[in-house]
């Protein structure tokens, strides 16, 4: 097998130093990766400060082109980038076809952002001594960006690295998860072909012990990261001066109201996204509170609709539910039930485990303190609680250190616009799951769930500072 090369400012490299990786079903080496050392990562770092001035001058035209022809080549490239994500993260090939044309969407709209980023105007000449003063607000690249991406969705959240860096003209270096790095490295491929300046991107294959050194380095001042929540805001205590997002974890949860009427459709929605991915989203349904007068009802067709999700092999195009990552995530995921069972849990469904695979399992009577309720789980399991009321259910969504959506089943305008006001999240989803994203939407969270927003737009207002041009004497 021969040993996939990554890239230095536009240029693929090897090196005499690898690492495999592992497919998460059946252990099989899918790849054998060259490791950039500190000798690449210099190089990268360098090409990107060089770069730099050149790259925030590139037209606009330049700069959509280029992202059209990511989306355009990753559509015609579909099927065997799926194959890939499949091989590498263990996810169901059908989630994995839904991640390629989510990243063929992203790459997409960051084109068409890029085009229409121009800047605002504000009117100065509002007191006599400012007559005819104009300022114009235009938005600059802050400096190179380092985006370290999470294994979840190797492809689409590089993507949400990459796509608003290119949009705004800042060179960006990223740095894939050591599991999953292949998506990445394929990427690298595509954006060879484009006439982006060469030291405009790097992806580095760099191991996680590394990570440090790549953060502090004064010369890149944004760091977007996804992943592990003590590892993000380790990030940030560690660089304060500079401009740092954090896309981390949640305990999402769903709110169904009494009022609710089609609680086939709210079940079939919550056993797919409780276990999607076995449960490595961040917006996963983890928690689902409610009414009393529903939940006897919803409790059951959750139950039935998530014992006929088809788990096993990712590549078997009717399997739902593939491998975590790996078997000591699946471990944790057991152990973390065992121990809300323990506590009084009762599992209606699941609760089992095979190697990297983890049954898709829901439990109910769950003490509030237990691990399945107040951390992430990242594995495919769902709590069901019974609420008294919409208070009830609010206040406890409310109660977990994290905030990134909430899904919210009513018909209700009041109650849909009571969860937008009261509901402490990033995003709140009427009438569906938590998690539900569109690629240009802002998305992040609040409290442990991070800091800024991806989607195109937001991410390119935190890749850049507003700089305003004030100009004088005109005939406004
Ligand atoms: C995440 O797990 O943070 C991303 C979820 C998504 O993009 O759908």
């Amino acid at each position: 097998m021969e040993t996939t090369e990554f890239w230095v400012a536009g240029q693929p490299v090897t090196s005499d130093r690898t690492f495999d990786v592992h497919h998460p079903y059946d252990g099989a080496l899918v790849a054998t990766v060259a490791v950039a050392g500190p000798e690449h990562v210099e190089a990268a770092v360098t090409a990107a400060v060089a770069v730099a001035p050149e790259a925030a001058a590139l037209p606009a035209h330049a700069r959509a082109g280029a992202l059209d022809h990511l989306s355009r080549r990753l559509a015609e490239r579909a099927e065997e980038v799926a194959r890939l994500i499949t091989a590498e993260n263990g996810k169901p090939i059908r989630w994995a076809r839904a991640e390629v044309g989510r990243a063929v969407s992203t790459f997409r709209w960051a084109a068409e952002e890029a085009r229409r980023y121009s800047g605002d105007l504000q009117r100065l000449d509002t007191d006599p001594a400012a007559t005819g003063r104009l300022g114009l607000i235009r938005r600059f690249p802050r400096g190179p960006v380092l985006g370290i991406a999470p294994f979840n969705f190797p492809l689409n959240l590089v993507a949400h690295k990459l796509a608003p860096a290119i949009a705004v003209g800042a060179p960006v270096l990223v740095k894939p998860a050591p599991a999953t790095p292949l998506s990445a490295l394929m990427l690298g491929e595509l954006l060879a072909e484009t006439d982006l300046p060469a030291g405009m991107w790097s992806v580095l294959p760099v191991p996680n012990d590394r990570m440090p050194a790549l953060v502090a380095d004064p010369r890149l001042p944004v760091v977007s990261f996804t992943g592990s929540v003590p590892v993000g805001w380790a990030i940030r205590a560690a660089v304060p001066r500079k401009h740092v997002t954090l896309e981390l974890g949640g305990n999402a949860a769903a709110v169904v109201c009494a009022d609710w009427t089609d609680l086939d459709r709210a079940a079939a929605r919550i056993a797919t996204f409780a276990m999607y991915q076995a449960g490595q989203s961040c917006i996963k349904v983890q928690r689902v509170y409610a009414e009393t007068p529903v939940y006897e009802r919803l409790a059951t067709k959750i139950v039935a609709a998530v014992e006929a999700l088809g788990a096993g092999d990712p590549a078997d195009e009717a399997t739902e539910v593939g491998p975590l990552i790996n078997e000591d995530a699946a471990r944790r995921v057991e152990s973390w039930v065992a121990e809300a069972v323990a506590a009084g849990a009762r599992v209606l469904c699941g609760g089992t485990r095979t190697g990297s695979s983890h049954a898709p399992t829901v439990l109910v009577d769950v003490p509030a303190d237990a691990k399945v309720v107040r951390e992430e789980i990242f594995g495919p399991v769902l709590v069901l609680s019974p609420v008294d009321s919409v208070d009830e259910a609010f206040a406890a969504v409310n109660d977990s250190a994290f905030g990134l959506q909430a899904g919210v089943f009513t018909h209700r305008l009041d109650v849909a616009f009571r969860a937008h006001r009261e509901l402490v999240v990033g995003g709140v989803v009427i009438g569906d799951v938590p998690s539900y994203r569109a690629d240009q939407m802002p998305y992040g969270g609040t409290k442990d769930s991070g800091v800024g927003r991806e989607g195109l737009r937001s991410a390119m207002d935190d890749y850049t500072e507003p700089r305003v041009l004030v100009l004088t004497d005109l005939p406004l």
